[in-house]
């Protein structure tokens, strides 16, 4: 009997690199569970049919002008009332770049996901500056754990 795939998006903006770098390894860390199925997206081409459809979420923003990118905004702007109510308890998962500190960022994307009442299963994590291998690393293992949670019914 074949076990239904469980899906993960990656949602992400990326004007100059970094993050579009970091949310290509945060997919390779998820896809590395063969259950789960990986969908990267930029926030901009992504809709609500691929937010109502995912078992779990992860949230690749810069940081910009000590808040997350525009289009991330945008994407919780055009789903949030019609997806509220199907999405409660939902897996999720932020990563950040910044230039220098990229606090602001995450607590603004974890305001709007406590909205969404979404369940927060790993702790952030912020890169400053441009990310080293280790970072990468890091960014890789993160997309490992979800799709390792989301696998193994933890999360
Ligand atoms: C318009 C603009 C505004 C920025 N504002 C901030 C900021 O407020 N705080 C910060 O830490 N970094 C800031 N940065 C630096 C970016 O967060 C950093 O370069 C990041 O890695 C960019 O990601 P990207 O290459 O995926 O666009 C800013 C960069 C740009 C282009």
């Amino acid at each position: 009997m074949n076990i239904p795939q469980k899906k993960i998006l990656i949602l992400y903006h990326s004007q100059g690199g970094t993050m579009k770098l970091m949310a290509r390894r945060f997919a390779e860390g998820a896809a590395m569970e063969e259950n789960i199925a990986v969908t990267l997206k930029k926030a901009a081409d992504a809709t609500l049919e691929d937010l109502l459809g995912c078992d779990g979420i992860a949230i690749g923003s810069p940081e910009y002008f000590g808040t997350m990118a525009g289009m991330i905004k945008d994407f919780f702007d055009r789903t949030y009332e019609l997806a509220r109510n199907e999405t409660i308890g939902l897996p999720y998962v932020i990563f950040v770049c910044a230039g220098n500190d990229g606090r602001q960022a995450i607590t603004q994307i974890e305001r709007i996901a406590a909205g969404y009442k979404w369940n927060k299963v790993q702790e952030h994590l912020r890169i400053v500056g441009h990310p080293t291998e280790k970072d990468l690393g890091d960014v890789e293992e993160l997309g490992q754990t979800l799709a390792a949670g989301l696998d193994f019914g933890i999360f």
